[in-house]
């Protein structure tokens, strides 16, 4: 019953992301464009993420007595995980070490979990969520999912392990009406993660809104990015590189020396 619906919802994007994944390097090599990273580094945090079964059994049980439905959250290989993704958005979290995170699409909470979990595990850092609940499903969004909306009676990231969410504010309503508000209220972001409505325009508004927000060095990422050309469009226009793993786009702010670690690098030289 399952797999024919799963079928049946195939989105055009997945094909994409599919035959994409089949060029694609390991997630390590991925993580190397932007991070200095070593294979120990990167061990390390898998095993911080694959390992803690306290945090996966805890997002499996509940998914599974709301759903009506079992998971396998973390599979034996990236390939077999539960979503895409969401390994990758661990890792880059870890490697970024962000002060403030705000992410657009919420949802059932997979990614904001993820990021939550990273933040825990760098021992600092805030994640400020935008979520429109989807009680009945949206275009462009939810329609393609296997579930379409929030179950009855539910909130956005109601699968959020209670542990993770003092590190989390969560506004409820439009990107478009709250976004620059939150971005105001942050002042200035390390990371902004667009996971709302997968519409070009929406898509661009998100990434040139938060964009002059990203702190030096920091991260814009974008999940779906095969439903429109927005993020190779937003990439292209940025000169900067991008990176595509996993159904996640990657774009990092050049990190500026301030003069006074330039001066300080030359002056021990
Ligand atoms: C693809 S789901 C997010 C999945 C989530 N990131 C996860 O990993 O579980 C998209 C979410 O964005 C919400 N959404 C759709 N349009 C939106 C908008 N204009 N502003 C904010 N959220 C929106 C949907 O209702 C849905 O909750």
């Amino acid at each position: 019953m399952r797999e024919p619906r799963r079928l049946a919802r195939l989105h055009y994007s997945s094909v994409l992301a599919g035959l994409h994944s089949l060029l694609e390097g390991s997630e390590a090599a991925a993580l190397g464009k932007h991070f200095e990273i070593d294979a120990e580094r990167f061990a390390e945090l898998e095993h911080a993420l694959v390992r803690d079964t306290a945090f996966t059994r805890a997002v499996e049980s509940v998914y599974s007595d709301v759903r009506e439905c079992d998971i396998r959250l973390l599979g034996s290989t990236p390939a077999q995980d539960h979503e895409t993704g969401l390994r990758m958005l661990y890792y880059l979290t870890r490697l970024l070490e962000p002060a403030s995170v705000v992410e657009t699409g919420v949802f059932d909470g997979f990614s904001s979990a993820f990021i939550l979990k990273a933040l825990r595990d760098n021992g600092h850092g805030h994640l400020y969520s935008i979520d429109l609940p989807a009680r009945s499903p949206v275009g462009a969004s939810t329609n393609q999912m296997f579930f379409d909306c929030l179950p009855t009676g539910r909130d956005p990231g109601w699968l959020v392990p209670q542990s993770l969410r003092d590190r989390w504010t969560l506004h409820v309503g439009t990107s478009r009406g709250l976004l620059e508000g939150v971005l105001e209220e942050c002042g200035e972001i390390d990371l902004f993660f667009h996971d709302s409505l997968h519409t070009r325009e929406m898509m661009l508004w998100e990434y040139q809104t938060a964009w002059p927000q990203i702190s030096d060095g920091g991260l814009l990422v974008s999940d779906d990015v095969f439903w429109s050309r927005a993020f190779w469009a937003f990439a292209a226009n940025s000169g900067l590189q991008r990176t595509i793993h996993s159904g996640l786009g990657v774009v990092r702010k050049p990190e500026t020396v301030s003069p006074r670690s330039a001066l300080a690098g030359r002056q021990a030289a």
